[in-house]
């Protein structure tokens, strides 16, 4: 199919064409073909509400489910009562002051509305689009018209008509241009049939706009938060992956110095980055999209969508995002993100610090380990997480049981002494073990570290380098002993021969390599345990108060408060 381009950009198109062009387009509608239209939220792909066939197109077109209602755009407030039942006077207030605007309402329907619309629900949800040309089209057609946001199922919304070309091109009868949308997120959609009006999706209206008007409203959950598998959200669309760009997608959260440095700490050469515009220095060497000035939330609402579908065409393998606080339009922007990224979101509390600890047998590492703990701190044990999961994750097992034939007993426990005689000492076997491992736990663990919203953690790992956690900490510690010191205390803790001792630990991993690796080294050289867990107890504290210094102040304080190496 031909897909018919209107240019009706103010600038390009004289006002008879317009007309002509709008005249046109009706009568697509009318015979049940489907056009994108410009509104100034997002593009909508466009079709005569009240032909079940044409809205069933719509789904077909965009690959959407069939349980996620449309929106009803209308020509205005006088057009309610045609499509709405017991409408509360609240909902006219609301549409004398946003409307035309971004704010879509959901009231009960009445019976002409067709079901397909509103997936079977007894509600309708329905808007009056801020753009003249939008607005010309309805009231051309003198019907409401349907319109989900014009992009394929799952991917980011459709902010000019190159964007719609790309998705729709071939697919639809026509693409109206009417240039780039001015607000650039899709509408606010406040739920007015409960008890309480109900926000289910911020968007172009803020929530202090609304609050301002109609006193408090109540902010459903699925807004906030993934929903659990059998949860049901109350906007059906909530429910499903959106805006996704090809390549996973993690949102870092807090004071922009804060994210800015995390993301700069974490990236690697092909993470592309979301950041606001006095950041972008930061990551020359990236591929980067910035989206505006950290306060300036219209136009990052206005970019978000189009930095999103621009990652498509590099060769970026992730991408990272500086997250508005949740003001005005930033609580819809942020919402866009993190639903973009699974809600994979870092939280960038400058009081969070998390440590990698690593290192040898017998160097003293669990004592460090108990300070943390006695500082308050929490221990992340990645060898019992990793247990668990050699206990409890099926597929794991069955990896490990295909790599290694024998390693499990008939009644399907594994047998360690029987895997560790099959990797110990023997490089290319660990090697082949710790990838099929890797990829199970880290992500566990990833959870796990990121799910730590304050306070101190430490993560224990033997390799935690190797893994890639150490990309997740604050700081990397390598807990290093002179060999002698290690030798006796191995022997004593474990009650074994010096010969066998010194086998266990010249089968590890040099204190040379946990030195190089490694941001910090705390050498257990002191005369005393008592005197050991002295220097470390300061080394720590002076480290995490350095590190808690640099978050708060930024990109900007950091040479003043990083710690020197010990
Ligand atoms: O700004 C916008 O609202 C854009 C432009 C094109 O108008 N449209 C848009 O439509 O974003 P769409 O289909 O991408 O998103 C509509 C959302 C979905 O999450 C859907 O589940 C929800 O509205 N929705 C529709 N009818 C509903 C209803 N009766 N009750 C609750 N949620 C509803
Ligand atoms: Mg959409």
């Amino acid at each position: 199919m031909e897909t018919l381009y209107f240019d009706l950009r103010p600038t390009r198109a004289k006002q008879q064409d317009v007309t002509e062009k709008i005249r046109e387009a009706a009568r697509i509608l009318r015979e049940g073909g489907l056009v994108a239209m410009p509104t100034e939220t997002v593009y909508g792909l466009g079709a005569n509400a009240l032909d079940a066939d044409a809205v069933a197109r719509i789904f077909d077109v965009k690959g959407r489910p069939q349980d996620n209602p449309l929106i009803l755009h209308l020509s205005g407030q006088q057009w309610l009562p045609r499509y709405c039942a017991n409408i509360p006077a609240l909902a006219f207030a609301l549409a004398r002051k946003f409307w035309p605007g971004p704010l879509t309402l959901v009231l009960k329907r009445r019976n002409n509305v067709p079901d397909c619309i509103t997936a079977g629900l007894d509600t309708v949800a329905v808007r009056c689009p801020n753009h003249p040309v939008a607005l010309a089209l309805i009231r051309e057609l003198g019907l409401p018209i349907a319109a989900p946001s014009a992009n394929l199922s799952g991917r980011p919304s459709c902010t000019t008509a190159q964007e719609v070309m790309e998705d729709m091109g071939g697919k639809i009868q026509a693409v109206l241009d009417g240039g780039a949308c001015t607000v650039g997120v899709e509408s606010t959609i406040l739920d007015l049939t409960g008890t309480q009006p109900r926000l289910l999706r911020p968007g172009g209206v803020s929530i202090e706009a609304i609050e301002t008007l109609i006193g408090s409203i109540t902010v459903d959950k699925a807004v906030t938060a993934p929903l659990s598998g059998d949860e049901r959200p109350k906007a059906p669309g909530m429910k499903y992956k959106h805006y996704a760009p090809r390549v996973p997608l993690t949102v870092f959260s807090g004071a922009p110095d804060a994210t800015a440095h995390e993301i700069e700490r974490r990236m690697c050469p092909r993470t592309g980055i979301i950041c606001f515009d006095e950041y972008r220095h930061l990551f020359e060497f990236q591929e980067t999209r910035p989206i505006g000035s950290y306060n300036d939330t219209a136009e990052q609402a206005r970019r978000v969508f189009s930095a999103l579908r621009e990652f498509d065409d590099t060769a970026c393998t992730e991408i990272y995002a500086q997250c508005p606080d949740s003001r005005g339009l930033g609580f819809a922007v942020g919402n866009r993100l993190k639903r973009a990224a699974g809600f994979r979101v870092v939280e960038c509390d400058a009081q969070r610090v998390i440590l990698g600890l690593t290192g040898g047998t017998g160097a003293g590492k669990t004592t460090v380990l108990n300070i943390v703990e006695e500082m308050g701190g929490s221990v992340l044990d990645c060898d019992k997480v990793y247990h668990q999961l050699l206990d409890e994750d099926e597929d794991l097992r069955f990896e490990v049981r295909r790599a290694f034939r024998g390693v499990f007993t008939i009644d399907g426990t594994l047998d360690r002494q029987k895997l560790g005689a099959e990797v110990f000492a023997k490089p290319d076997q660990m090697a082949r073990l710790n990838q099929i491992v890797y990829r199970y736990l880290v992500p566990v663990l990833e959870r796990q570290i990121e799910s730590v919203h304050e306070g101190l953690c430490a993560v224990d790992a033997v390799n935690l380098i190797e893994s890639g956690l150490d990309r997740l900490c604050d700081a990397t510690i390598a807990v290093t002993a002179p060999i002698e010191v290690r030798v006796r205390r191995v022997m004593a803790r474990d009650g074994i021969s010096e010969r066998y001792a010194r086998l266990r630990i010249s089968s590890q991993k040099s204190d040379e390599y946990y030195r190089s690796k490694c941001g910090y080294e705390l050498n257990n050289a002191a005369d005393t345990p008592e005197l050991f867990r002295q220097e470390a107890r300061i080394f720590l504290r002076r480290l995490i108060e350095g590190l808690q210094e640099e978050k708060r102040y930024g990109v900007r304080g950091r040479k003043k408060g990083r710690v020197t190496r010990e």
